[in-house]
């Protein structure tokens, strides 16, 4: 028998230590007015000394399962994306699961980048989808702030930290677009571009951690191509047009390339929610954080068609079609 699995519950969570462009143009040679002319971005949230990956992870995904009526007890897959783990072993999903007091199932990280929350959700929907997990917590959490080259502010501007997460229950009935649940995802990944966004380190090649390296105008072109291509093919696939959509909720990289993405699929800024003013670019953890604040603010309603889409390094992008 096929089954079909519906979102619960979403939470999120931010560091309390806001950093605004005004403080960093204290400290490198960049300017409020260029940041937020060229991204959107006005602040982001950066992780206290000793405050982990794990740490966010589990405010959010506390926040999650509470919204959702859920216990840890009934948790038995814990599916966490992040490029940013505690350690590079265990998986940080781990963790989270071990302090949430879960008690049986499977947990373990997705590594897709700023893609990572819509690869865990496909991973996650799938697993419910063959009856291998009843009721699956999906977080994306990231302290990208670690992996940034303070130097360089060509990057060191973008990103932000933070956690969001869901949670989903498998219900009998293969999906569809008309009830409530995980409707399709959509994955792909070019590992030809690897090189225009990368991070110049890691255990097997220089056995240090690296900072981010990225060729900003090319990753630009191809997020506004890539995105819209695989919205249109999420739609396709279950025969909807973009007037379908309640609420796009992408991934909140840039406004100009979630503005651009918007022009292509003519689909009006008012279905759109956006988080990246305050944010910045929390790489996974960022379309679960526009998710929960839709949720919170009640713009996001049940029963609502919800589009989520986001690419990263790879790279790597996707996108998700739920009926809330
Ligand atoms: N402040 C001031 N000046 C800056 C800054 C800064 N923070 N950063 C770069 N500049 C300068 C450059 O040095 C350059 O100066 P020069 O002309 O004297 O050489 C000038 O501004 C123009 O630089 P460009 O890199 O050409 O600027 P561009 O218009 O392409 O904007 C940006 C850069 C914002 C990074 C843009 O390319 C972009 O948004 N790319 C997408 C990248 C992205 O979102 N990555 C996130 C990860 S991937 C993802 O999540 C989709």
């Amino acid at each position: 028998m096929l089954f079909h699995s519906r979102v619960l519950g979403c939470g999120a969570y931010l560091p309390e230590r806001i950093v605004t462009n005004e403080e960093l143009a204290e400290r490198i040679d960049t300017s409020n007015e260029w940041i937020v002319e060229r991204t959107g971005i006005r602040e982001r949230r950066i992780a206290g000394d000793g405050e982990r990956t794990s740490d966010l992870a589990l405010h959010a995904a506390r926040a999650a399962l509470a919204k959702a009526g859920v216990a840890p007890s009934e948790v038995d897959l814990v599916v966490l994306a992040t490029t940013t783990p505690d350690d590079v072993f265990p998986a940080t999903a781990a963790r989270v699961q071990a302090a949430l007091g879960c008690e049986s199932g499977a947990a373990f990280d997705v590594q897709a980048v700023c893609a990572g929350f819509i690869f865990a959700l496909a991973v996650a929907d799938n697993a419910i989808r063959l009856n291998q997990a009843k009721t699956a917590l999906v977080v994306g959490a990231e302290t990208f702030s670690r992996l940034l080259d303070w130097n360089d502010r060509g990057t060191c501007v973008l990103f932000g930290d933070g956690a969001g997460a869901i949670v989903l229950r498998g219900f009998p009935g293969a999906p569809n677009a008309r009830q409530r649940g995980v409707v399709s995802t959509h994955l792909h990944t070019d590992g030809r571009l690897y090189d225009i966004l990368y991070v110049n380190g890691g255990p097997s090649s220089t056995q240090t951690v690296g900072t981010v390296r990225m060729q900003g105008k090319e990753v630009f072109r191809h997020a506004v191509a890539k995105l819209s291509d695989v919205v249109l093919e999420a739609l396709k696939a279950n025969d909807l047009s973009p007037a379908d959509i309640d609420w796009l909720v992408p991934h909140q990289a840039n406004e100009r390339i979630i503005d651009g993405t918007v022009r292509k699929l003519r689909l009006g800024s008012e279905r759109v929610i956006k988080t990246v003013e305050r944010h910045a670019n929390t790489s996974a953890a960022s379309v679960p954080l526009a998710l929960a604040e839709g949720v919170a603010d009640g713009r996001i309603k049940e029963g609502q068609l919800i589009l989520v889409e986001a690419i990263g390094g790879g790279l790597a992008w996707g996108a998700g079609l739920v009926r809330w």
